[in-house]
């Protein structure tokens, strides 16, 4: 059997990005979505020509018009979407439904991957106000796939390096701090930190594999399963340097809330159910459910004091 053609949705994005990089590393034939809507964004238009270059076909189609985009999906056996979700640059999660009503329609679709890529939401019902709306919305595209009977594949990528490593895991930076760390509470929750070309490499290892089909796929492979202080002490021993700790606990790290806007306010929940919960590591991974590093031991994954070393 050949391998799958793939679209990729929202492939200029932060993982969009990596994630065409990884299709067409893989071999896929390789489809990229085109949206007449960026206008004069001559960085996300010159990304496009790039993916060109390479060997990715770009497809014109717009989220506001319904049959280019049944068209687009006819044109390939699976679509990821990659549609922004972090609220401090754009969250667009529920666009998605458009999407699922054209792959309905299209009805040739084998896999579909929708923009998840983080704590599994399907595990966050108690989440905290006003963050859980990212798990909310999440859930409610779960939802239309399943009703449409749209095969799937959730992949659950836990933290982003770039995001939760390349700080120590600080709010509101995407630097190593130079004298003092915060430490969330005793430091010792386990947390999963993921490189992200390594997150597409495994997103795309899923997409023709029977094993992984409707089910969520956790990223999850052994050495990246770090507190928080081990994450700390491996910079240190990088740097050659110490940092002051500074223990946060939980009601105090809440309670930074109030002085936030509506995006930080989100981060903190979400900084709260990772680092004082455990909400990525609280769980063993049972039936329905895959880790990607048991399926893919051929992967060498970055582990995070590689990670780190482009921060000295
Ligand atoms: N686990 C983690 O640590 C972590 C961290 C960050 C993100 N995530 C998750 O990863 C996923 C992707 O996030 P991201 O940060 O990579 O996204 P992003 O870079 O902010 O945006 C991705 C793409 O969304 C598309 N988009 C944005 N606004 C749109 C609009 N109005 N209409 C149609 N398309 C629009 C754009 O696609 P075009 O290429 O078509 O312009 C953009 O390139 C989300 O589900 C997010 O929750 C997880």
């Amino acid at each position: 059997m050949g391998k799958s053609k793939v679209l990729v949705v929202g492939g200029t994005g932060y993982i969009g990005r990596r994630i065409v990089k990884a299709s067409l590393a893989q071999g896929h034939e390789t489809y990229v979505l085109q949206r007449p809507d960026i206008g004069l964004d001559i960085d996300k238009l010159q990304m496009l020509l790039s993916f060109k270059k390479q060997g990715a076909h770009l497809i014109e189609a717009s989220f506001s018009d319904h049959h280019s985009l049944v068209e687009a999906v006819k044109r390939v056996d699976v679509v990821i979407c990659t549609i922004s979700g972090v609220h401090f640059r754009s969250h667009n999660i529920t666009m998605q439904l458009k999407l699922v009503d054209a792959i309905r329609e299209a009805g040739n679709v084998k896999r579909f991957l929708p923009s998840e890529f983080g704590i599994d939401p399907a595990r966050m019902e108690n989440a905290l106000e006003p963050g859980r709306v990212t798990f909310d919305e999440k859930m409610v595209v779960r939802r239309a796939i399943q009703e449409a009977k749209i095969p799937f594949t959730y992949v659950s990528a836990n933290c982003f390096a770039g995001y939760f490593a390349g700080n120590l895991s600080q709010m509101v930076t995407l630097l190593p701090p130079k004298e003092k760390v915060c430490i969330y509470g005793d430091g010792n929750v386990k947390v999963v930190f993921m490189d992200e070309d390594d997150i597409a490499t495994y997103t795309i290892k899923t997409i023709d594999d029977p094993r992984t089909i409707n089910k969520t796929v956790y990223l999850r492979p052994p050495e990246n399963i770090l507190t928080q202080r081990q994450l700390v002490e491996i910079w240190e021993k990088l740097a050659g340097k110490q940092l002051e700790k500074v223990h946060i606990p939980n009601d105090q790290f809440l309670a930074t809330m109030k002085e936030m806007d509506y995006a930080g306010q989100v981060g903190v929940g979400h900084f709260h159910h990772i680092f004082f919960e455990g909400c990525l590591t609280n769980f063993e991974i049972g039936e329905g459910q895959e880790e990607a590093s048991k399926l893919y031991p051929e992967v060498k994954y970055t582990r995070m004091d590689d990670y780190l070393k482009q921060y000295l």
